[in-house]
C-alpha cells in the first residue's frame, strides 16, 4: 500500500520512519517533505502542506491507500475532510474537530463547560473592551490571539505596557482574522508537560508524557524557537499518572466533541501546567507536537499504521500501546543565529555516522 504524509518537518520525518516499519507499506509520498525525508519517502516539494486541492488530486491520482495530515494549518483548513470526501482513509481530525486548536475561545469554552482545570479567562472581540479590562488587571497576564498565528499568538506580558503593546499588535491585524478576538487569561506558574493521546472519537489512549524546551540557549534562556528539543517521559508526570491525566484533560473533550456530532479522531495533545494546585490545561493541539513527536515515536514499540488505522475505524478499545521502557531524548541542532537571522546553504556532514549508532536516529527539518 502507498501512503501520503502531509508536512515537511522533523515530526513528519519521524512519522514516516515509523510508518515504514510496517511491511505492507510500499511507497510513502511526503507533501512537501524535505531533503532528509527524501531518503525515506518520495518528496513532492511542488505541493505545499496547505494546498488542499492539489493534495487531494495527488492522493487520488496516485491511488494512496492511507493519508496522515500532521501540521495544524492543513487540519484547520479541512484537509482531512477533503481527503475523506475523495474516499481516502485519513488520520487526523476534520476541520470542525480541529477547532480545539484553531480557536482558543472554542477550547476555553469547552474547558469551562466540563470544569477542566485551566487559567481564569475573559474573551474580547473589540480592542476597546480589552483595553478597559487591562486597566484594572494585575500582571503578569497572558494575551492570546483566538486563531492560529504560527506559534506567535501568545504573549506573556510582565507589565501593563507590554500587555497594551501585545494587544495592539494582535488586534491591530498582524495575524489577520486570527487576532480579531483575544483571550486574556491568568498567568500560571509551574512546570509544563505535554500529554498526547491517540483518539478514535470515543476512546483515548495516552502516550507517555513529554516535555519540550523552546528557549534557544542552555538552561532555558534566550528567545523562544520552534523547539530546541524534547524528552519522554517528563519526570513530573510518570507513567502511573497518565490515565488520571487523560481523565482530567482528554476524555471530557472527546465526549463533548462526540456529543456535538464532531467526534475527534487523531492525536489530541493537552499542554499542561503542573501548578501547586494541580494540573491545568494551557492549550490543546490536534496533532503531534514537534519536537515531542520524535522522542515519543522512538519509544513507541507498537506499529504506528495499525494504531492509526484503529483510530479511523473506531477500534482503539482493542489496542494496547506497547512502549519501550527506556527514556528518549531529542536534541535540535540549528544554524548559529537561529531563531533570528542565520546563514543557509551550509553542508551538514556526518549524518550517516550518527544514524548508524545504536538507538540513535536523525530527523531533519528545513533541509535540502
Ligand atoms: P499556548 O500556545 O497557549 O500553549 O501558549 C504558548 C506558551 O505560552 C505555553 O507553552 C506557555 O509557556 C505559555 N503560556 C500560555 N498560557 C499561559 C498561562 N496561562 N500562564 C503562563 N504561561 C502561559
Ligand atoms: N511543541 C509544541 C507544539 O508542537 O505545538
Amino acid at each position: 500500500m502507498d501512503l501520503l504524509v502531509v508536512g515537511g518537518g522533523g515530526r513528519e520525518h519521524a512519522i514516516i520512519k515509523k510508518l515504514k516499519e510496517n511491511p505492507v507499506v510500499e511507497t510513502i509520498y511526503a507533501l512537501p517533505g524535505n531533503g532528509g525525508i527524501a531518503a525515506d519517502a518520495v518528496c513532492v516539494p511542488e505541493i505545499g502542506a496547505t494546498e488542499i486541492g492539489a493534495i487531494v488530486d495527488f492522493a487520488v491520482s496516485h491511488a494512496v491507500g492511507f493519508a496522515v495530515v500532521a501540521p495544524d494549518d492543513p487540519l484547520a483548513l479541512g484537509c482531512v475532510d477533503a481527503l475523506h470526501a475523495a474516499g481516502i482513509p485519513c488520520f487526523g481530525p476534520d476541520a470542525r474537530a480541529a477547532r480545539i486548536e484553531s480557536s482558543k475561545v472554542f477550547a476555553k469554552d469547552l474547558m469551562k463547560k466540563y470544569h477542566i482545570p485551566t487559567a481564569q479567562y475573559e474573551v474580547f472581540d473589540t480592542s476597546a473592551a480589552a483595553l478597559a479590562y487591562l486597566k484594572t488587571a494585575s500582571f503578569p497576564i497572558v494575551i492570546k490571539a483566538d486563531g492560529l498565528a504560527a506559534g506567535k499568538g501568545v504573549v506573556v506580558a510582565q507589565t501593563k505596557e507590554e500587555a497594551l503593546e501585545a494587544l495592539n499588535q494582535i488586534m491591530g491585524g498582524v495575524f489577520g482574522a486570527a487576532g480579531s478576538r483575544v483571550v486574556i487569561e491568568e498567568f500560571l506558574v509551574g512546570e509544563e508537560v505535554s500529554l498526547l493521546a491517540f483518539c478514535d472519537g470515543k476512546t483515548a489512549l495516552p502516550l507517555p508524557s513529554a516535555q519540550d524546551h523552546k528557549a534557544v540557549f542552555d538552561g532555558d534562556t534566550g528567545p523562544n524557537t520552534g523547539g530546541m528539543g524534547a524528552y519522554s517521559p517528563a519526570p513530573i508526570v510518570p507513567d502511573a499518572e497518565l490515565e488520571k491525566m487523560a481523565d482530567i484533560a482528554i476524555r471530557p473533550i472527546l465526549a463533548e466533541m462526540a456529543r456535538q456530532g464532531h467526534p475527534f479522531t487523531g492525536i489530541l495533545y493537552a499542554g499542561l501546567m503542573m501548578t501547586k494546585d494541580g494540573p491545568k490545561v494551557l492549550e490543546y493541539n490536534v496533532r503531534f507536537g514537534d519536537p515531542e513527536c520524535e522522542p515519543l515515536l522512538m519509544r513507541l514499540e507498537s506499529d504506528l499504521l495499525e494504531i492509526m488505522d484503529a483510530c479511523i475505524d473506531g477500534r482503539l478499545d482493542e489496542v494496547k500501546l506497547s512502549i519501550r521502557p527506556e527514556s528518549a531524548l531529542g536534541v535540535v541542532i540549528a544554524a548559529e543565529g537561529y531563531p533570528g537571522s542565520y546563514p543557509k546553504g551550509m553542508e551538514i556532514k556526518g549524518i550517516d555516522a550518527v544514524d548508524a549508532l545504536p538507538d540513535t536516529k536523525v530527523f531533519q527539518a528545513g533541509t535540502k
